[in-house]
C-alpha cells in the first residue's frame, strides 16, 4: 500500500519507519528541507538501535513537496505542529491533492477530529491516529472516530496498523485527549497539584509514581486493578478520597511561575526540577534503553 506522510519531525519520521517496516511503500513530505534530508539517517539509526535490517529506509522516498506525498497514497498521515491553524492548512491541501478514496488521518495529540475537519469537503475519510513517542517503540495507536467519520474508514485503518505490528484501539467519541492523554494529564494535573499545596516536593512525586503503582502498570491497566482489589473496595476509597483530588481547569501556579521566569525543563536546565545536561541526557538514555529492551522482548 502506498502511504504519505506529512510532516518529518519526531513522529512522522517514526511512523514512516513502522509502515515501511511493514512492507508498505512510504513518501514522505515535510516543508523544512533540512528535516527531510535528515529523515533516512535518522531512520537507519532507529532500525539499527533495534537491531533489525536497515533495508526498509528504502522504501521512504522523500518528497520535495506535498502533493508528491500524497498524490497516489491510500492513506495519508499528517503530523505537522500541534496548532489547530496549521493542521487545517495542511488538511485543506491534502484533500486537494489526494486520492478522493484515501483515508486522512491527523496525528494531533489532542485536538478533536471535529476541530482538525472543520473545514473539510470529504470528512467521512478522516479520522484520528494518535501515535506515541517513539512511535516505532510503543506498540499502541488511538484510532479516533469523529462524528463524521465513516466507520468503514476507521475499521480499515485498524487493519492497516494490526498489520503493521502496531496495537490499534477504536475510540468511539471524539473527545479531546481521546484515552491516553486524558488518563495521562489526569495523573500529571495531581502532581502538579501536590506541588503546588506544598504536599510534597517534585522528586518526591516522580518517586512514589516510579517505585509504586507505576511497577505494576505495563501489566496491570486501572480497571482490571479496581476489579482485582474489587468494586466494594474501589467504591470506599472514591467515596472518601474522591473530594480532596484537584479539579482544577487551568495550568498549574508552580507551573506558571516556572515557566514566566524562562525554565523550561530539560531543555532550559531547570524545570519544575533542575537538570545537568548530564542528568538529562542520563534520563533519555534510560528511557530508550527501556523501550527498546520491552519492543525485543515483544518481537520475541
Ligand atoms: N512528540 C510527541 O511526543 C508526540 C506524541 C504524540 C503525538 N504528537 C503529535 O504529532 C504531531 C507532530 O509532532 P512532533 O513531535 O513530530 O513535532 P516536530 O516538531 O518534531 O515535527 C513537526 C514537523 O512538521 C513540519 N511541519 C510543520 N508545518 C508543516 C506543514 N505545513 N507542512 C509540512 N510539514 C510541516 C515541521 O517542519 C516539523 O519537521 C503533533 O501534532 C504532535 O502533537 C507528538
Amino acid at each position: 500500500m502506498r502511504i504519505g506522510v506529512v510532516g518529518a519531525g519526531l513522529m512522522g519520521h517514526g511512523i514512516a519507519l513502522v509502515f515501511a517496516r511493514a512492507g508498505h511503500d512510504v513518501a514522505i513530505y515535510d516543508e523544512s528541507p533540512d528535516a527531510l534530508a535528515t529523515v533516512h539517517r535518522r531512520v537507519r539509526e532507529n532500525l539499527q538501535a533495534m537491531g533489525l535490517p536497515l533495508d526498509a529506509a528504502e522504501r521512504i522516498a522523500l518528497s520535495p513537496t506535498l502533493e508528491g506525498a500524497v498524490s497516489d497514497a491510500a492513506v495519508v498521515i499528517e503530523a505537522a505542529f500541534e496548532d489547530l491553524g496549521v493542521k487545517r492548512a495542511v488538511f485543506r491541501e491534502i484533500e486537494a491533492a489526494a486520492p478522493r478514496d484515501a483515508i486522512v488521518a491527523t496525528n494531533t495529540s489532542v485536538m478533536t477530529v471535529g476541530d482538525v475537519t472543520a473545514e473539510a469537503r470529504t470528512p467521512g475519510r478522516m479520522l484520528g491516529t494518535h501515535w506515541w513517542n517513539p512511535p516505532h517503540l510503543i506498540p499502541l495507536v488511538e484510532v479516533v472516530q469523529g462524528e463524521r467519520t465513516d466507520p468503514a474508514a476507521v475499521h480499515e485503518m485498524l487493519a492497516l496498523l494490526e498489520g503493521a505490528g502496531k496495537s490499534p484501539v477504536h475510540v468511539r467519541r471524539d473527545v479531546p485527549g481521546f484515552v491516553g492523554n486524558r488518563l495521562q494529564h489526569a495523573l500529571w494535573r495531581e502532581a502538579f497539584a501536590l506541588v503546588d499545596e506544598g504536599v510534597c516536593d517534585a522528586e518526591t512525586v516522580d518517586r512514589v509514581v516510579k517505585q509504586s503503582f507505576g511497577l505494576r502498570l505495563a501489566v496491570l491497566g486501572p480497571i482490571e486493578n479496581a476489579d482485582l482489589v474489587g468494586l466494594d473496595m474501589t467504591e470506599a476509597i472514591h467515596r472518601y478520597l474522591l473530594p480532596h483530588l484537584s479539579r482544577e481547569t487551568v495550568p498549574s501556579k508552580t507551573l506558571t511561575q516556572h515557566l514566566q521566569r524562562g525554565e523550561m525543563g530539560m531543555k532550559s536546565g531547570q524545570g519544575m526540577r533542575s537538570w545537568s545536561q548530564e542528568q538529562a541526557d542520563g534520563v533519555r538514555t534510560a528511557l530508550a534503553a527501556h523501550l527498546l529492551r520491552l519492543a525485543a522482548e515483544r518481537r520475541g
